[in-house]
């Protein structure tokens, strides 16, 4: 039986980790680390919280005495590290956060994960998932290989390129089984509404302003979450240790047009009049330092483990809208607080 511990899985992504694993490998043992901040919620894993072969801790990846008792006394045979802060704004205003959580959580474990397995590495990995922001901004063409150079641009993507450093730091230096995936933006239910996809969706319910940075014309490669669950479960399984694998949708949009389509459908949803929430749309100040363009090639993943992505845009933006209309608790539940906040001091006055 395998014990696999899964941080980060209260989380948007992680949740849908956490899922996959454990409705696909029901002999082993998915233990999910989460320290609930802002951003994890598990009502996103309600279905699957009785499961016997799930079990929850809570405990943060920054106290370093908890990760490495926890490593002693569960002796994982696989991490799959999700846990981190991950909003390129709130890494403007705080980058700190993103050093804490980020690089110190990641080399706590990477440290717990050495000291436990002692050189016994023998069906052992650590595995880091990390996103295509490290490679840093595209112009108009070409495409981001697992040998482009490092050159994150954002306080958030410099985090986690020091983390990926850090994790590539230990295969090189002590052997630790390691290996690296980098992803496009994600987008699917459960998603926390301070990314683009999901807050769009809730101003449109909402008939709330829809602020787009600049003029509209980023451009960003969107892969539906459960293809990123599956991704993982297929490196984790069958990659090699020491080795990068981009994963990306093949599916290039500028956010004015996804805005648009977004708009159209949520509004035949809503049996609203045709282009009623395109009046929502606001051009507000641009980010700071906004990357232009993310696009992914993916072919060795494609090639090497036999993965490709399977939902095709416009039917993962329904099941995602639909997903959203249909958890309107889910919602308030996580918009009301400090969301609040958040969204006033992010938005009001921009
Ligand atoms: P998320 O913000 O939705 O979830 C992060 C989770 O980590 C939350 O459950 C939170 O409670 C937990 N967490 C945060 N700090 C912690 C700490 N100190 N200790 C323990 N748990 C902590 O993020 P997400 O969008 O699901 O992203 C998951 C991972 O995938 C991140 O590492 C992110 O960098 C990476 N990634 C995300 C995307 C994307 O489009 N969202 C794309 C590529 C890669
Ligand atoms: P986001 O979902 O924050 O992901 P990332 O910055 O990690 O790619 O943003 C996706 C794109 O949408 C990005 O170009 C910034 C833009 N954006 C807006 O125009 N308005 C918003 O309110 C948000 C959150 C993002």
């Amino acid at each position: 039986m395998s014990k696999i511990l899964i941080t980060g899985g209260a989380g948007f992504i992680g949740s849908h980790v956490v899922r996959h694993f454990l409705k696909k490998y029901q002999d082993y043992k998915i233990f999910n680390l989460d320290s609930l901040t802002y951003a994890g919620n598990l009502e996103n894993l309600k279905d699957v919280e009785n499961l016997k072969n799930y079990h929850f801790v809570k405990g943060d990846i920054v106290d370093e005495d908890f990760i490495f008792n926890l490593f002693e006394k569960e002796k994982f045979d696989k991490v799959i590290h999700l846990a981190a802060e991950s909003h390129v704004d709130r890494s403007i205003s705080n980058p700190l956060q993103f050093v804490q959580t980020n690089v110190i959580g990641t080399v706590n474990l990477l440290n717990a994960a050495m000291k436990v397995w002692q050189k016994d590495f023998s069906d052992k990995l650590f595995f880091h998932v990390s996103t295509d922001e490290v490679y840093g901004s595209l112009g108009d063409s070409g495409y981001f290989t697992e040998e482009t150079p490092y050159d994150p641009k954002s306080p958030y993507s410099a985090s986690k390129a020091a983390s990926d450093h850090f994790v590539r730091a230990y295969y090189n230096t002590y052997g630790l089984p390691v290996v690296i995936s980098n992803c496009s933006n994600n987008y699917g239910p459960n998603q926390f509404p301070e990314k683009l996809i999901p807050l769009f969706i809730n101003n449109i319910i909402n008939k709330k302003p829809l602020p787009v940075y600049g003029k509209g014309d980023n451009v960003r490669d969107w892969l539906y979450v459960g293809d990123h669950a599956k991704a993982i479960d297929v490196i984790c399984h069958k990659g090699k240790a020491g080795e990068t694998y981009n994963v990306g949708g093949d599916n290039e949009w500028k956010n004015i047009d996804l805005i648009r389509t977004l708009c159209q459908i949520t509004d035949k949803k809503l049996q609203r009049d045709e282009g009623e929430s395109e009046k929502l749309i606001t051009f507000v100040k641009d980010r700071a330092g906004h990357d232009k363009r993310y696009a992914i090639d993916a072919s060795k993943i494609k090639k090497e483990l036999q993965w490709k992505p399977e939902y095709d845009f416009k039917n993962g933006l329904e099941k995602t809208i639909d997903w959203y209309l249909s958890n309107e608790e889910w919602l308030e539940n996580v918009t009301s607080g400090d969301y609040q906040k958040y969204y006033e001091k992010q938005y009001i006055k921009r």
